[in-house]
């Protein structure tokens, strides 16, 4: 595996081997890296000739500077894992080599950005679409992998990808789960034991309410989780959103979309953790397995 720095040299190794043939496929990543992230790099891996991950941590995508002074950060590790999975590439620039000034582009993607994670954090998605939008003009990748668990973000990644007519695939992996059911994230490691015991009900919950989807009205199976999560200890609830699964507007009835999913963030302590479930009856067999 290569470890890259600079953008000069990342283009240059790239041209090289797409010159003679070889397809690219582009992991972006924030490092801290999970069993999550390694699952899409082990597709990325299995599905391109060459797998560029970059890990890095993007300051413009974080509305509160202390969950940026806090996100974890361990390369060392991570370039054990990339290297076990059979990374080509590990693309690791510095905050100077990606904004040697001040990115001012402003994205515009509606109705997408006005709900849950666009409401709740002001600028994220701007910020992710400045970095990813970065990231595929220099990787110029057929294929870049992201996790379902950000739903949202795959959404905007999507339209992103549309709006600049990028003929990258973008291709979406499915939420990788701990024994518990918690959600993979890097978030995860801030967790103390008892917080840590509390974020397993998250999924617990959600997917216990899979069963009520089509019966009980929608208002009200929003409200009943909220409480029931809020009642665990160390939990807040920010939002708890039932929407269509591609315009992410929120419902008010089952009968008015055939792809529903439900978005949800929580305050576990002070680490803010999301997760979703597809309330579709057709959802994944993974989903369906755990009730
Ligand atoms: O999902 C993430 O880890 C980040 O938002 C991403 C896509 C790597 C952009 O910084």
């Amino acid at each position: 595996m290569k470890v890259i720095h600079t953008i000069s040299s990342l283009k240059c190794t790239l041209n090289d081997e797409r010159n003679s043939g070889k397809s690219i496929g582009l992991v972006p990543t924030m490092g801290a890296l999970h069993a999550g992230h390694i699952a899409l790099v082990e597709r990325c891996v299995a599905e391109n000739d060459i797998c560029v991950v970059s890990i890095f941590v993007n300051p413009t995508q974080f509305n509160d500077k202390n969950d940026l002074l806090k996100y974890p950060r361990t390369l060392e590790a991570d370039y054990e894992l990339l290297k076990a999975a059979g990374c080509s590439i590990a693309f690791t620039p510095d905050v100077n080599e990606i904004y040697p000034e001040p990115d001012t582009r402003v994205f515009n993607f509606g109705s997408l950005e006005q709900v849950m994670e666009g409401a709740f954090r002001p600028g994220h998605f701007n910020g992710v679409a400045q970095i990813v939008s970065k990231l595929f003009d220099m990787v110029q990748p057929d294929k870049a992998y992201f996790g379902e668990k950000d739903f949202q973000q795959l959404a905007i990644i999507c339209e992103m990808t549309k709006q600049l007519q990028l003929s990258t695939i973008i291709v979406p992996c499915p939420i990788v789960r701990e024994e518990d059911g918690l959600a993979m994230s890097s978030r995860n490691t801030r967790l103390n034991i008892s917080e840590r015991e509390s974020a397993a009900k998250i999924s617990e919950i959600l997917f216990k309410s899979r069963s009520f989807a089509g019966r009980t009205p929608i208002a009200e199976l929003k409200q009943q989780i909220i409480q029931i999560i809020d009642e665990v200890p160390s939990l807040r609830t920010e939002y708890f959103e039932i929407v269509d699964g591609k315009t992410l507007q929120p419902l008010s009835d089952w009968k008015d979309s055939d792809y529903i999913v439900g978005c949800i963030a929580v305050f576990c302590g002070e680490v803010r953790l999301i997760d979703n479930i597809n309330f579709t009856p057709k959802s994944p067999k993974g989903d369906l397995e755990r009730l």
